[in-house]
This record gives structure tokens, sequence and C-alpha cells, in this order.
């Protein structure tokens, strides 16, 4: 049911419109000025605001400029005894939807609010219908014929219609982002925002204003407030991404947050209504950090209302060949080629494999392959498998370089710069995560980097809001 302010110095006019709305099924909730309406439009976000224009203690096109920070998609109508040809002119080039005036006939305020809904409505619709394209051109697809995906689809069919927050658990690229996406567009909450944030890519302070929003001043650069991805997921899906990094001081924020589904932007006291699914994802074993107390117990429980476990790829190795065939598919669209098929010594050398890396892995190794392979089929030279390995027992600069020649010299000619120094790279990450355990600690540790920096690396091409 859309949801409508209604603004008016004066109560009868306030009663009218009111009445005229609620009788079309619309929630109205009525202020009795400009700085009663910009206090209700901060606390809780309104499909439509339906102002006054001349009220004591301010205009309705000073209203409609506060509500566009906030809401910069929200249509609002001005209702006016002054409409002259100047005021239409300079309201709708501020953005209002329109302009009525008064005296009005209740048709004419009908006509203009159920087209305002309708244009909300549609440009949703838009979103879900994007989201379906996404869905039938592969994209987002979840592939895999093995019994533990189709027991991963039956945990989101049934996961997806409820508000249940939901955490999923998995090794890093084994698809929980994917799986996330999937339940927010099999839910009812589709045709609105899936927001994603990195718990990891950011550092405390920036998370928190990150999460809940800033005011202006709140530190030294917010030059302007701004809305955090609570707000900006409002009615839709948040995904919290490894939020088993999170900084204990805002584990305690986020479960106030969860429990009284209000948030408090940074430098403000005020808070904000924000109507938000929560999922959650780790590669952490979480319960281990609870115990380590390095999580919150009772976040911990809020969070794993549903727990979701993606198994990596060496542990249903059955879905392998459609996963090749289905990232062939991707990147011969992206060629605008007919796929490429893979060598039986590929294939083999991909079933010994045991991915540490899962499905991203074996995509970038697929897509790499495919762009770089010059004959129809991808062979072993193709597919460079055994990089991960190289150089054992290396330590100390000396035998470091030593192995860095031997490796380059067994090198395929010509060879690009930038994909090769990328799929050394992986290796090394790779190497280092399995050393450490997939502890992301350990291995940024043995790399010598931060581990927000290997977390921004993990992420490889990065998506969402990219670190600042
Ligand atoms: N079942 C699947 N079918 C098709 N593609 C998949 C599947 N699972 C994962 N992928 C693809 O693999 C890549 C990695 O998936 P995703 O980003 O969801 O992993 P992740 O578990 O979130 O990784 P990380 O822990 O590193 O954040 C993406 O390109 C995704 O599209
Ligand atoms: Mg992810």
């Amino acid at each position: 049911m859309p949801r409508l302010l209604v603004v008016d110095d004066e109560p009868n006019m306030r009663r009218i419109l009111g009445a005229i709305l609620q009788s079309d099924g619309h929630e109205v909730v009525e202020a009795a000025g400009v700085v009663e309406a910009r206090r209700a439009f901060a606390a809780s976000p309104f499909d439509l605001v339906v102002t006054d224009q001349r009220m004591p203690d301010g205009d309705g096109l000073s209203l409609l400029a506060s509500c566009r920070e906030v809401d910069p998609t929200v249509p609002v109508v001005l209702v006016t005894a002054y409409a002259t040809v100047e005021l239409a002119v300079d309201a709708m080039r501020q953005g209002a939807f329109d302009v009525v005036p008064k005296p009005f006939v209740p048709e004419a305020v009908r006509a203009v609010v159920n087209r305002a809904c309708e244009r909300t409505e549609l440009l949703r619709e838009n979103e879900r219908l994007r989201g379906q394209v996404r869905r039938l051109t592969g994209s987002e697809e979840l592939v895999g014929g093995s019994p533990e995906m189709a027991r991963l689809r039956g945990l989101i069919a049934r996961v997806a219609p409820t508000n249940a927050t939901v955490l999923i658990s998995g090794e890093t690229g084994t698809g929980k982002e994917l799986v996330a996406r999937a339940i927010h567009a099999a839910s009812a909450r589709a045709g609105r925002a899936f927001v994603a944030v990195n718990c990891a890519g950011f550092p405390e302070t920036l998370l928190e204003s990150e999460l809940f929003g800033h005011e202006r001043g709140a530190f030294t650069g917010a030059d302007r407030p701004r809305q955090g991805v609570f707000e900006a997921a409002h009615l839709g899906t948040l995904f919290l991404d490894e939020a088993g990094e999170m900084p204990l001081p805002l584990q305690a924020k986020l479960l106030r947050v969860l429990m009284n589904g209000e948030v408090v932007r940074v430098g403000s006291t005020a808070p904000r209504h924000v109507d938000v699914r929560i999922i959650a994802a780790t590669n952490r074993d979480l319960e281990q950090r609870v115990r380590d107390g390095l999580f919150r117990e009772d976040l911990y429980y809020r969070l794993a209302v549903v727990p979701i476990a993606v198994p990596p790829l060496r542990s249903r190795r059955s879905d392998l060949g459609s996963l090749v065939d289905h990232f062939l598919a991707l990147v011969a669209r992206d060629l605008k080629a007919a796929p490429r098929a893979v060598s039986p010594e590929v294939k083999a050398k991909l079933l010994a494999y045991d991915f540490p890396g899962n499905i991203r892995e074996l995509r970038n190794l697929i897509e790499r392959a495919a762009i770089l392979a010059v004959g129809p089929r991808i062979e072993a030279e193709d597919m460079p498998l055994t990089a991960a390995g190289a150089a054992p027992g290396a330590s100390g600069p000396g035998q470091e370089a030593a192995g860095v020649e031997r490796l380059v010299a067994g090198l395929p000619d010509p060879l690009d710069l930038p994909s090769t120094m990328e799929t050394v790279e992986a290796a090394l990450i790779r190497r280092a995560l399995t050393a450490a355990g997939g502890v992301q600690a350990e291995a940024a540790r043995r790399l010598g980097v931060s581990r927000s920096h290997l977390a921004y690396k993990l992420k490889g091409r990065a998506r969402g809001t990219p670190p600042r």
C-alpha cells in the first residue's frame, strides 16, 4: 500500500486531502508544516508527498528540495492557491511531479496521485525485469545439477518469501553473493534495491558511515549529508558481505539496528526507520570467532536465523562439466563467437584440481583460456593450473629471484604482461591462502600486505561500492 505524506497548515485542507487519498486505498500521514514534514520524511521514507506551497514555516518548494535530498526519486505534488505559470514552471524545473491549483475537485487530486504512484510502480517493475533479464542471460544463474546444488535451490526457495535473516557461509568464490541475489530475486522485495556492502573493505569509521550514513560536518571531509546502505536498501535487501570482519564496536551498533529497525546517521541523534531484509555472508568460521571473542554471540544468533552453507567446488565435482559449459557460453556471448570446447586432457586436469578459489577461480581460468586459446579447442597449455605450486621451498630474496627466473623461463611467448601478472598474483594469493588454512589475516601476513588490501584483491573485479 503506497504511503503518502500530506502537508498543509490548514487542518481542514489536510482532512479533505487525507480523506480523498485514503478512500483510494493509500496510507496517509499528515504534517502541519514544512518542519514537521521534514522530520516525518527523514524518519521514514514515503512513496509520495502532496504539499501546500505557502505555509507559515516555509514553502512547498523548499520541502521538495529537502525530500529529494533524502530520496531523489520521490514524486512531490504541489497543491496551491497561487498556481501561476511562473510557479508551475519553477516547480517542474525543480523536479515536482505536478502542480494542482486550489480549489480542486477530488478527481483532479486523485488523477495526479494515481499517475505518480503508477510511475513509481513502473520504475520498480523495471528494476524487477532487469533482474529477470540478468538471470535469463545467464549471468546470475545458479548452475549445477549436483545433490548439493539441489539442496541449495530448495533452501533458497523456502527462505526467499520470508523476511528471515540469512547467514550464508562458504569458502571464497563458492557463490555466496549469487545465492544472496537469488534469494532477493525470488522474494517479494525483488522490485526494490539489492545493496551489497563489503564489511572488510573499509576502516572502522568509514564502515560506520557507509552502513548508517552521516550528517554534514560529522567528521573532516563530510561536506554533505549522505545516506548509508541501510537507508539505500529500504524496503529491499541489504547484503552484508564478509560480516565476520566487522569490528566489535560496530557489531554492537548493528545489533541495535537489527533489534529496533532504526538507524542513526553519524553526527546525528535522529533515528530513521528502515525496513530492510538482511543477508550476511562470511568465509570464516563465525562460531569459532564467537568462541574467540571476536564476534558477538547475540549478533551471531540474530544473523544466523537461517544458516545456509555453500559447499566448496571440490566437494561437488559433478557440477564441473555444466559450470565449464556455462562459462564458455558466457565468454562466447561476450566475444560474439561460437563457444569453444575443452580437450579431454583439460577436463581431466580440471577434475583433478582442488580449486582453492572455487567457482570464481574456475570462471577466471575458463575466461582467460577461452580468450587466449588459438585453436578451436582449449588445450592443456592454455590452462596454467600448476602455476599455484611453482617454486616450492623458495625462501629468501636470492632463492625468490631464482624461482621467479625459472617461472618466467617456463612461460609461453608472446605473453600479455597485465594478464600474466594477474595470474601470478592470483597464484601467490592462492598459495598463501592454502598455507594459511583459508584464514585471510594470516594469508595477508604471509604476503606482507594488509588484510583489507588482500580482501580487495580477492574481490577481483570490484562490484557495487568500491573502497574509497
Ligand atoms: N552455481 C553457480 N553457477 C554459476 N556461476 C556461479 C555459481 N556460483 C558462483 N558462480 C560465479 O562465481 C563467481 C563467484 O561467485 P560469488 O561472488 O557469489 O562468490 P562468493 O562466495 O561471494 O565469493 P567471496 O567469498 O570471495 O566473496 C561469480 O562470478 C559467480 O557468478
Ligand atoms: Mg562475495
